[in-house]
């Protein structure tokens, strides 16, 4: 039997027919994903759908993965000024319907664009989506017709706090109350939610049955996945189901200043100088004045870190996870023994810093890689003191502050500082306190390049 089906199964696969998954490149991101998606937020008003859309693109960036949120409530601002109340959003109000329909339309078109582009690897739909109707429309325009994968992640929240806390929080400084109290923006929103509630219809697995989505309970509370494909979303939801909302601080800190230190030499496993000493009893002693309710202490394996934590009153876990960049031939070497040993490859680092592995070590990519499941228990934890290395910190900093890759391996960690990180709003506010103990400074700043035209440039970090 010769029919077109069995001649197409026994054609050898050609470069159209074959899906090729590339080896990253060195300067490429590791993680990469092989079809587009749009994760598309539902929700009513107030139930933290752009908390967790920032978070989540930032997290995704974090590990390599190009993402962008496109937020509806923006697309409605830039398309009209018609919003002055409540009443906006009332489900009779055809013109403004007419309006929200049309930015809905506006927005799923630049994300279908942003994607198509090849630049963007996964985009944020933030917006409510809070019927089948909207997102039937979604389902149609990214699946059926660019052919990108969709993953809806919708926020049910029946606790009255805490959606009175987030409008307090975040809505009270919206753009659309510029000019009102928090009382009267509290009242008008509460309209905004009931006018959404006469015809929100939450996502449903026997009316919705070829969708994929999660559903998140209560800030994760309960946790409901239907249909996930593949490994971004099960990642997407993995990382979901470890954030929480719960106030607390995270502390970061490097060791004190060790004997390598002094030396100028990188990487090793030497012990602390008498500064060093100094700064683990300054440390302890600033910890035990902030009288941080349940707080742990996290070190990694190397002595300097686990003499630095050693005096803090609190129960220690050691990381083999947070242990310095491995630097591999190069380790306890001077840069300046670096540089005329391995001129090569010194160079090569200054030409891309973030994806530069040292033979037989690692890469700031590779750390980042090493450093996910840190990142993904100090989500779940509550108050922690992180004591750990300077490339670790760049890491661990880049996540809470949203670096890119290229800012990354140059952030400022100075020893004997510890940075304060509290959740705000959308983001983490950072406070630095630096403790009264001299130390070397071990922060090697950019290069300058040469461009073509011999001119210097000087890198902005
Ligand atoms: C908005 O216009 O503020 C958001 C619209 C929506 O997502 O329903």
């Amino acid at each position: 039997m010769t029919d077109r089906n069995t001649e197409m199964h026994y054609t050898p696969p050609t470069s159209d027919t074959i899906q090729t998954k590339p080896f990253p490149i060195r300067g490429e991101r590791a993680n990469f994903v092989n079809k587009p998606h749009v994760i598309a937020m539902v929700g009513l008003p107030a139930r933290g759908k752009t908390y967790i859309s920032k978070k989540l693109c930032r997290y995704l960036n974090w590990i390599g993965i190009n993402t962008k949120v496109f937020n509806l409530g923006e697309y409605r601002r830039h398309a009209t000024t018609a919003y002055k109340c409540h009443e906006f959003f009332r489900p009779d109000n055809i013109k403004a319907m007419a309006i929200r329909t049309q930015c809905a339309v506006d927005a799923l078109n630049d994300v279908c664009q942003w994607l198509e582009s090849g630049d963007g690897e996964v985009a944020v739909f933030d917006a409510t989506n809070s019927t089948i109707e909207r997102r039937e429309m979604i389902h149609d325009i990214v699946v059926k017709k660019m052919g990108f994968k969709l993953f809806f992640v919708e926020s049910v929240c029946d606790d009255p706090e805490i959606v009175e806390q987030n409008i307090m929080e975040v809505k009270v400084s919206s753009p659309d109350y510029a000019n009102m109290n928090k009382e009267e923006v509290l009242a008008d929103f509460m309209l905004r939610i009931e006018h959404y509630q006469e015809k929100y219809q939450a996502l449903d697995e026997s009316k919705e049955k070829d969708l994929s989505f999660m559903k998140i309970y209560n800030t994760g509370e309960k946790v409901l996945v239907y249909k996930h494909e593949g490994h971004i979303q099960s990642r997407i939801v993995y990382y979901l189901m470890n954030i929480h909302i719960v106030p607390r601080t995270i502390y970061l800190t490097r060791h004190g200043e060790s004997s390598m230190n002094i030396d100028g030499r990188i990487g090793g496993d030497s012990d602390l100088s008498d500064r060093g000493r100094s700064y683990a009893k300054a440390l302890a002693e600033y910890i035990e004045e902030q009288d941080i309710q349940g707080l742990r202490v996290w070190t990694s394996w190397l002595q300097r870190t686990i003499q630095t934590a050693a005096g803090v009153n609190a129960p220690q876990e050691r990381w083999k996870a947070l242990n310095e960049i491995d630097a591999g031939i190069c380790e306890e070497m001077t840069y300046e023994e670096i540089s005329s040993k391995y001129p090569t490859d010194f160079a090569a680092r200054d030409q891309n810093k973030f994806s530069y592995r040292y033979p037989r070590g690692e890469s700031y990519e590779d750390l980042v890689a090493r450093l996910e499941p840190v990142i993904m228990e100090l989500e779940r934890q509550g108050n922690v003191l992180v004591v750990t290395h300077q490339a670790v910190l760049r890491c661990l900093l880049a996540y809470f502050l949203d670096k890119s890759a290229d800012e990354l391996p140059y952030l400022q960690v100075p020893l004997h500082v510890i940075m304060k990180l509290t959740p705000v709003a959308y983001g983490c506010k950072v406070e630095r306190i630096r403790l009264p103990i001299d130390a070397v400074d071990t922060h090697r700043p950019k290069p300058k390049v040469e461009n073509n035209d011999n001119t210097i440039v000087n890198h902005f970090y």
